[in-house]
């Protein structure tokens, strides 16, 4: 059975709109529900004083209706009496600022009150509602990313670098500090990266990503291990997405019994669903090397918050993006949320049951996607991957500094475009650690991978299959220090090249290469020191080269010039997709014995047959548009 339902949030309604609730629920298929992820306040009104009778009612009226609960951990959002009695455990921030109590994520992660508070109501719940039969799960916190710079988070910071680094020398020769006169003479000296005058320390922001990382990992094991201790209920937290979010996916998939990821893709057609199938690519990937399985938290049934505002989301388009990641393993697919609010801060986030109530076009298709999901049949097994695309949120953090050679360079804009270009070819891809045992694989790719430890340059390195790096890769090793006589430093031996010049280009200026293809962003003045160039810039220069079964993309190349590139590659190392292609709007995705075939576009597909499938009289299946 495939999980399906929403954040239920029954403590901002009055009783009687609860029964509603679940009799349309029912009609919905709705099986799950994550309960209480923001009821801190009504659970404790104030310190220490509980009031569990509501949610006991609300979590027996989910079970009298077979709906079970995902329940939460409230900590996300602490009430007004916590902040009042605790200002220690507001979050402070870069600029020195300490944030109050009136939206939600106003705690600071290190503050001794708020873990204590934390601790307490985790212990409440679990004990409560441990053997409730409608628990299927926990729910802790909720999407774990908010920053602090204040006193508790120097003093934790400063235990997590001496745990690190051991002697404060050793700091000092990490982070550089000879740069800029800033040698650290005593431990009490380092403070959290605060607002400085100029340029900040490369180094010194990415261990304290790093830090926030471990220490919030650290915030969800307290809890974890509290809930585990009264219950066998396997244990979450919803992963949220975006360059703003400190959490390691794959260190934190180790310590989860399941990974849950929120998806809420910000750009309309196809730019929506390749953000779709990256996200559950990365899902999966996270969930193999820890619990194995994932699932989607939170998605949402109709228009979507961005940053330029809502984005209308077309009829049909919750199906077959909640398709999409069942095809490539989810467990199940939720959303953000039950019921619209009429009221709060998203007072215009879309829900299942919108304002207009079950007389809508959301409610018919969230009862109809209910229905599909129930109907399908089991699928069962995983996406069977030929292709690895490297992720590493270190690199991503490491691109975050300023100070990089061009404003143009960004990580997530390097490996997107890779996944999004086999996305188009139909090949079905993981992401991996770049210290990941790769030997399953016939092609990694290596977009982006600014940093790179020893560990992770030697696994790359050795890597016995097809290859392809593309630039800005292999710079810095895990100090943010550049690996010295030539770029792309770690990977110089492996691609057969050398390159002793960056030429970055300006917004806007495209060339032809000899292929034919446009290239933007980016240059270098590639040697070759072994590789033959397969394209040239116009003066004859390499633009891309190839050594072996190894690749270098020295250049920013268009959608179209990448697909073209990436459809060599991995036609030459063997790699083909499950059906030839049906199009740019046909998404086919292989799950252990089952093929999903999703058209995205305005016209009917005509599927052509191939051996051992079973299609219909007339010797071809059809799919509709949509
Ligand atoms: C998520 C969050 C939800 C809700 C949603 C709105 O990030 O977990 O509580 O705020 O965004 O899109």
């Amino acid at each position: 059975m495939l999980y399906y339902g929403a954040d239920y949030n029954p403590e901002q309604w009055p009783e009687p709109v609860w029964s509603e609730d679940v009799a349309l629920m029912r009609r919905a298929g709705v099986n799950l529900v994550s309960l209480g992820v923001f009821a801190w306040a009504r659970l404790e009104p104030s310190e220490g004083e509980y009031r569990f009778d509501w949610l006991d009612r609300v979590m027996d009226l989910l079970h009298d209706n077979g709906i079970g609960v995902n329940l939460a951990t409230p900590t996300a959002s602490p009430p007004p009496w916590f902040s009042l009695a605790h200002p220690d455990a507001l979050p402070v921030n870069r600029d020195g600022v300490r944030l109050v109590h009136g939206s939600r994520d106003t705690y600071c992660v290190s503050a001794p009150a708020y873990r204590t508070a934390c601790d307490r109501i985790a212990t409440q719940l679990a004990r409560r509602y441990a053997d409730h039969p409608a628990l299927a799960m926990w729910h802790v916190h909720n999407e774990y990313g908010t920053w602090c710079y204040c006193d508790h988070t120097a003093v934790a910071f400063r235990d997590w670098l001496r745990r690190r680094y051991r002697e404060l020398d050793a700091l000092n020769d990490a982070w550089t500090t000879s740069f800029w006169s800033q040698g650290y003479g005593a431990w009490e000296q380092v403070l959290p990266p605060r607002a400085t005058q100029y340029l900040p320390n490369p180094a010194h922001l990415l261990d304290y990503r790093r830090f926030l990382s471990d220490e919030m990992l650290g915030h969800f094991v307290r809890a974890r291990d509290i809930l585990r201790g009264f219950s066998r209920a396997p244990v979450t937290t919803n992963f949220a997405f975006g360059g703003w979010v400190p959490v390691n996916g794959w260190s934190w998939a180790k310590e989860l019994d399941l990974i849950a990821i929120d998806c809420y893709p910000d750009a309309a057609g196809r730019g929506g669903r390749q953000q779709v199938a990256f996200a559950a690519d990365l899902a999966r990937s996270y969930a193999s090397q820890g619990p194995d399985k994932w699932m989607v938290m939170e998605q949402a049934a109709d228009m979507t918050m961005t940053a330029d505002g809502h984005l209308a989301r077309p009829a049909g388009e919750l199906t077959r993006h909640t398709l999409a990641h069942v095809a490539r393993g989810a467990s199940g697919a939720m959303f953000f949320q039950w019921r619209a609010s009429a009221g709060g801060a998203e007072l215009w986030h879309a829900a299942m049951l919108p304002h207009a109530g079950p007389r809508s076009r959301v409610f018919r298709e969230v009862c109809a996607l209910g229905r599909t999901l129930r109907e399908l049949p089991e699928v069962r097994g995983e996406t069977h991957s030929e292709v690895a695309v490297i992720w590493d949120p270190e690199s991503w953090w490491a691109m975050q500094a300023p100070g990089l050679p061009s404003p143009s360079l960004d990580y997530l804009d390097a490996v997107a475009p890779v996944h999004a270009a086999l996305y188009r070819l139909g090949i079905a891809c993981d992401c991996a650690p770049p210290t990941a045992d790769l030997t399953g694989y016939r092609v990694v790719l290596v977009p982006g991978l600014y940093l790179v430890s020893d560990e992770a340059a030697a696994n790359l390195n050795g890597y016995p299959g097809t290859l392809a790096v593309w630039y800005f890769s292999g710079l810095v090793d895990e100090r943010v220090r550049v690996r010295p006589g030539g770029y792309p430093g770690a990977f110089r031996e492996r691609l057969g090249v050398r390159v002793d010049q960056f030429a970055p280009q300006p917004p806007g200026v495209g060339w032809e290469l000899s292929t034919g293809d446009t290239a933007s962003t980016w240059r270098e003045s590639v040697t070759l020191d072994g590789a033959v160039a397969v394209a040239t810039h116009p003066d004859g220069t390499p633009a891309i080269t190839r050594y072996g079964d190894s690749w270098y993309v020295s250049t920013r190349l268009s959608d179209p010039g990448l697909t073209r590139l990436l459809a060599g590659i991995v036609a030459a190392a063997g790699v083909s997709p499950p059906v030839p292609s049906l199009g740019g709007d046909v998404e086919v995705v292989r799950r252990g014995g089952s093929l999903f075939v999703i058209n995205h576009g305005d016209h009917p597909v005509e599927l052509p047959s191939a051996p051992g499938r079973t299609v219909p009289a007339g010797g071809f299946l059809t799919l509709p548009a949509y």
